[in-house]
């Protein structure tokens, strides 16, 4: 008797694994239509495959036109933020065991930021305001001969805030955002915390400056919104209030 394969033996075990999986993903074309639809795809699936792969076999199997981002599939890259279930995800790390597999999976691009296609957004304003506050160490005097030199205890004090992986999730879950795209929103606030807070940094009170703009941190509702959306646990709302705190006491 043949020896069965390795591949073969693989491929069997996940077939029978496989559930069928609607879902219903918000499509738009400019190039077609002015309006957004919802349209269903059904598929096999393990219900222990990710969202992502489950975009992926429509893509690559049913319907090419899909369009969306993502990159490196392990909740590193920020790329691939979109509404799943109403709710702000990375489909590279939401499995489909956990969303309700017996009921269609609603799938549709971030909030507050233009959609350009199915669910791809353009995310030119949101990086606006990350580059605004100076996403970057500001130092002065002479460089150092090694390392700039940190305390433990300083590192800790923005450890939090390192975690960000620009994915949009809390920005895009924020009604203040929603409202009308002006607000810097959590996202880049969360990275004005990094550089405000490390103690190697020299540009904190210029940062809080443009932080106290009419549509910095005080727009900030405390909503919680961004905190329950980031996929990196950051404790996004924490953050902004400490970033107020510091704005009333300039100490950071
Ligand atoms: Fe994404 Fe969290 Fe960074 Fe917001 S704070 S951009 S949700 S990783
Ligand atoms: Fe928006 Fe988060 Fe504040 S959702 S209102 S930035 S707490
Ligand atoms: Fe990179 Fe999901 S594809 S974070």
């Amino acid at each position: 008797m043949a020896t069965p394969t390795l591949d073969k033996v693989e491929s069997e075990a996940t077939a029978s694994h496989n559930i069928t999986v609607t879902f219903r993903i918000r499509r738009f074309n400019p190039e077609v239509s002015d309006q957004a639809e919802w349209q269903d795809f059904q598929i096999e699936i393990d219900p222990k495959e990710r969202v992502l792969d489950g975009l992926h076999k429509i893509k690559w199997d049913l319907d090419g036109t899909l369009t969306f981002r993502r990159s490196c599939a392990h909740g590193i890259c920020g790329s691939d933020a979109m509404r799943i279930n109403g709710k702000n995800r990375l489909a590279c790390k939401t499995l489909i065991k956990d969303i309700n597999p017996e009921k269609p999976i609603t799938v549709e691009a971030i909030k507050g930021l233009t959609v350009m296609k199915d669910l791809v957004v353009d995310m030119e304003p949101f990086f606006q305001a990350y580059r605004d506050v100076m996403p970057f160490l500001v130092t002065k005097g002479n460089e150092p001969t090694r390392e700039r030199l940190q305390s433990a205890e300083d590192r800790e004090r923005f450890d939090d805030t390192t975690k960000c992986i620009l994915c949009a999730a809390c920005t895009s879950s924020c009604p203040v955002f929603w409202n009308d795209g002006q607000y810097f929103g959590p996202a880049a606030i969360v990275n004005a915390h990094r550089f405000i807070f490390d103690s190697r940094d020299e540009a904190g009170e210029q940062r809080l400056e443009i932080l106290n703009d009419k549509d910095g941190v005080w727009r900030c509702r405390t909503t919680f919104n961004c905190t329950d959306a980031c996929p990196r646990g950051i404790e996004v709302t924490k953050a902004i209030q400490e970033v107020k705190r510091a704005l009333i006491t300039r100490r950071f």
